[in-house]
């Protein structure tokens, strides 16, 4: 079973970074399903498709690509209407196959382990795709198509994926809230996110060289009690902050502590 030509249920981040990949890499886009015309119309002017807002896919589509919000997963799995050969493949990281409803049979899962945004193109080159299918040459065909873009793929159940998601949660998610909160009190000292750069990039890039747990410095570490309370204080224009530095704090000091 060979892709060669897809269609795409959602345009938002994953859809149009997957789309955008593939058209490059040669594949043909059939249609863009989206609920807001503008979007799907700009997607699919992008790599010579067209749009609908009706899930009703041609004969022609070997694959469709299903990247809408989890919350709507089921309800647009449910809607969907395509030739009995079409494959079905969704992008979320914390749901399987039990979502696919009785009428699709040939389902999969196609989960990249990436932070996708609009306008901002990706690299695949060794990005982890995890891929799952309860059946073989579906699975074979989803690792063959996510391999031509150069993704790594990696086999994966439920279970071992939506633990991973919850990872990617903590790892991206909580750190660009961080972040975002850090860079707000930045802004209260007077100075600019800009100065903050230096000391990101280094923090980042010392976590990946000699690891999280190596790379750890700050007052809750060296048990500077003065300094965290000086912290709270300066904190009262935010009591949801102050309580987030306290858990956070709390967080470092039992983790270092249990580890001696
Ligand atoms: N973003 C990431 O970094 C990332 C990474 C890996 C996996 N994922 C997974 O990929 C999936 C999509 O996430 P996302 O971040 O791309 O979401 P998103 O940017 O919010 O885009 C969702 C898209 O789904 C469309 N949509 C919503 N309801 C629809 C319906 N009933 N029919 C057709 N289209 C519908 C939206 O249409 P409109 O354009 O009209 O709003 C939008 O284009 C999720 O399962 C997520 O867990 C996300």
């Amino acid at each position: 079973m060979e892709f060669k030509s897809i269609s795409f249920t959602g345009a938002g981040r994953v859809g149009s970074a997957l789309c955008a990949e593939l058209f490059k890499n040669g594949f043909h886009i059939d249609l863009i399903v989206s609920e807001t015309e503008s979007r799907g119309k700009l997607l699919a002017e992008t790599c010579n498709s067209s749009w609908s807002d009706r899930p009703v896919f041609p004969v022609s589509t070997d694959l469709i690509i299903v990247a809408v919000p989890d919350h709507r997963l089921t309800g647009v799995l449910n809607s969907i209407k395509c030739p009995s050969h079409t494959v079905v493949a969704h992008t979320a990281g914390s749901f399987g196959l039990e979502v696919f409803p009785d009428k699709l049979k040939k389902s999969g899962v196609f989960y990249p382990l990436q932070t996708f945004s609009q306008g901002r193109p990706v690299s695949f080159k060794n990005l982890p795709v995890l891929i799952e299918s309860s059946d073989d040459q579906i699975y074979a065909s989803l690792k063959k198509l996510a391999e031509s873009t150069g993704a790594e793929v990696y086999h994966s159940e439920k279970e071992h994926r939506q633990m991973l998601h919850l990872a990617a949660v903590i790892v991206c998610n909580f750190t660009n809230h961080m972040l975002t909160e850090g860079k707000k009190v930045a802004l209260k000292s007077g100075f600019s996110y800009d100065i903050l750069k230096p000391l990101i990039s280094e923090t980042i890039s010392k976590a990946l060289s000699v690891g999280p747990e190596k790379s750890q410095t700050g007052p809750a570490v060296r048990n500077d009690n003065n300094t965290i309370e000086k912290h709270l204080d300066l904190l009262s224009f935010s009591p949801e902050l102050k309580r987030l530095y306290s858990e956070v704090t709390k967080s470092i000091i039992s983790y270092y502590k249990e580890k001696g």
